[in-house]
């Protein structure tokens, strides 16, 4: 009772700002496609720590550039340590209260983000695009992707349940508690400017958690139009912090959130390389950590599979944010008898795909994220064609400007092109034959990441020999887009440890407590 007088009184005091927020409810789609009046009601320029929208000590600011034209489309906060320990702190001392609510109040947060998210969906995927490129109907997807998140452990927070443990002693009592581990820090990237943020957040925020989101310094429009979410939801101030920072601040506030001993987890989605810096900063305070990292996926397509359904998926899984994710498929294992059908009628697909500005209609690729993405999509493929593979379609810059590539095939790419060994994160779809499902395993698992990997069969035998050989954390059989806020999102091997989505999020959130009653 007295929990949820606590939360109802700060909600109460929260609510006193409402006025300012009642901008977010829906309103017409101006004409100017791209501007920030499509988004102007959820358009934020300042962090938001405490519960305030604050402006860095010293003022800095820096820009915040649509990829597809090089214009600006904000000018934020370009915070450092000093703002990022004003948020952890406000973030610990949200917690002393947050913890005590019920997981049913906190559900009912929970559920009101996913509505507000569906609500604004257009706007807030219209953040997206300006801010990341990708096509306006792929962000609206990305949105109800994010939003699915809070939906989902609106509901999975309330069956957070513990165990009573049969006893081994007559006179004692034993009992498994779970508990919120406290305030946890995320860094979030700039591909799913929306999703990544909520995957985290929902989980977090429904165990009892409170947070400090860092999100991409390329994308923080989308965290700061969160921000604004939260509060219209009635997140009491502190228990949600979006710290924002440019490239040259940014490893000093990732280093301060890993170091901070108030910060009790830190979560962390984006490269191999940056997440083990961040393993290694939090090893002081020992953190509970999270990692979704770096992935190489092969996409195998067995003789035995239906060509057509493996073009569609590989189209599906390749291209998806332009190659940008870290389960698109990275390298395409072709078996001999299909080969030649499977590159062909991939050919003629890839060349439906329409590159251009992500908020014109029909346009289903973007810009990459910057020219240096762009770039090694096109040392990709020189190497590759340096060492024999064919160009099929594509292959350089497109005529848009220096952050769009022209979609790409190539068929038979030698097993020592780099892209066999590193993740492109671009539109390029590298081929590779092969003759055995022996020789596609061996080449499947010849790689340091674990996270998503495809095949396409047929044959009942082959699909459980190769789900089970497949060293990934996620295999879609028959089957190129696998995300789900239900199912579990897991690295293994160097891609990552923990789990986000599914019934197996939340526990990243929580402690498991264990009581022994005496004297009974
Ligand atoms: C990622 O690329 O990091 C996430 C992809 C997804 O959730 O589908």
């Amino acid at each position: 009772m007295q929990s949820s007088m606590t939360c109802v009184r700060l909600m109460k005091q929260h609510s006193s700002r409402l006025p300012a927020l009642l901008r977010l409810s829906p309103r017409p789609v101006t004409t100017q496609i791209g501007s920030r009046r499509d988004y102007a009601s959820l358009h934020r320029d300042q962090a938001y720590i405490g519960g305030a929208w604050v402006s860095g000590n010293d003022g800095n600011t820096y820009p915040v550039i649509n990829p597809a034209n090089g214009v600006e489309i904000g000018r934020i906060p370009d915070l450092g340590v000093a703002e990022t320990e004003d948020a952890i702190k406000a973030a610990y001392q949200a917690f002393q209260v947050w913890r005590e609510t019920t997981a049913k109040e906190r559900s009912d947060i929970c559920r009101k983000m996913f509505n507000l998210m569906m609500t604004n969906q257009e706007e807030l995927a219209k953040i997206i695009t300006a801010e990341n490129g990708k096509p306006l109907a792929e962000a609206m997807g990305e949105i109800t992707y994010g939003a699915s998140f809070f939906e989902w452990f609106a509901e999975e927070g309330k069956r957070c349940y513990g165990d009573i443990v049969p006893t081994m002693t007559k006179s004692k009592r034993m009992l498994h508690m779970k508990q919120p581990v406290g305030v946890a820090a995320m860094i979030t990237p700039w591909n799913f400017p929306n999703a990544m943020i909520t995957r985290k957040l929902g989980a977090a925020l429904a165990a009892g958690c409170t947070a400090v989101i860092k999100p991409a310094e390329d994308t923080p429009l989308s965290a700061l139009a969160l921000a604004a979410i939260a509060e219209e939801a009635g997140v009491p101030p502190g228990v949600v912090n979006v710290v924002t920072c440019s490239r040259s601040n940014v490893s000093q506030v990732g280093k301060h959130l890993c170091k901070s001993p108030l910060v009790a987890k830190i979560s962390f989605t984006g490269s191999t390389a940056v997440g083990k810096i961040l393993l290694e900063q939090s090893a002081s305070t020992v953190k509970r950590a999270s990692m979704e990292l770096g992935g190489n996926a092969p996409f195998i397509v067995f003789d035995s599979a239906s060509v057509d359904d493996a073009v569609a998926g590989a189209i599906a899984s390749k291209f998806r944010g332009n190659g940008q994710t870290c389960v698109c498929a990275n390298r395409l294992l072709v078996q001999d008898g299909v080969y030649d059908e499977f590159c062909g009628k991939l050919r003629d697909k890839i060349s439906q795909l329409v590159v251009g500005d992500g908020m014109q209609p029909g346009v289903t690729q973007g810009p990459l994220i910057n020219d240096r993405a762009a770039e090694k999509v096109e040392k990709h493929v020189n190497d590759a064609v340096s060492k024999g593979a064919q160009l099929i379609i594509g292959g350089k810059r497109h005529q848009l400007g220096r952050s769009f590539f022209e979609p790409t095939l190539l068929t038979d790419v030698p097993k020592d092109a780099l892209v066999c060994s590193e993740e492109t994160f671009g539109p390029l779809a590298p081929v590779i034959r092969f003759t055995t499902e022996e020789e596609a395993l061996i080449m499947a698992n010849s790689t340091d990441s674990g996270l998503a990997s495809y095949f396409y069969s047929n044959d009942i035998g082959q699909i459980w020999r190769v789900a089970e050989k497949l060293e990934f954390g996620i295999v879609g059989i028959n089957e190129g887009l696998v995300s789900s806020e239900a199912g579990a999102f897991t690295g293994i091997k160097q891609s990552g440890l923990g789990t986000e989505g599914s019934k197996y999020g939340i526990n990243e959130y929580l402690d498991i407590k264990y009581a022994c009653f005496g004297g009974i």
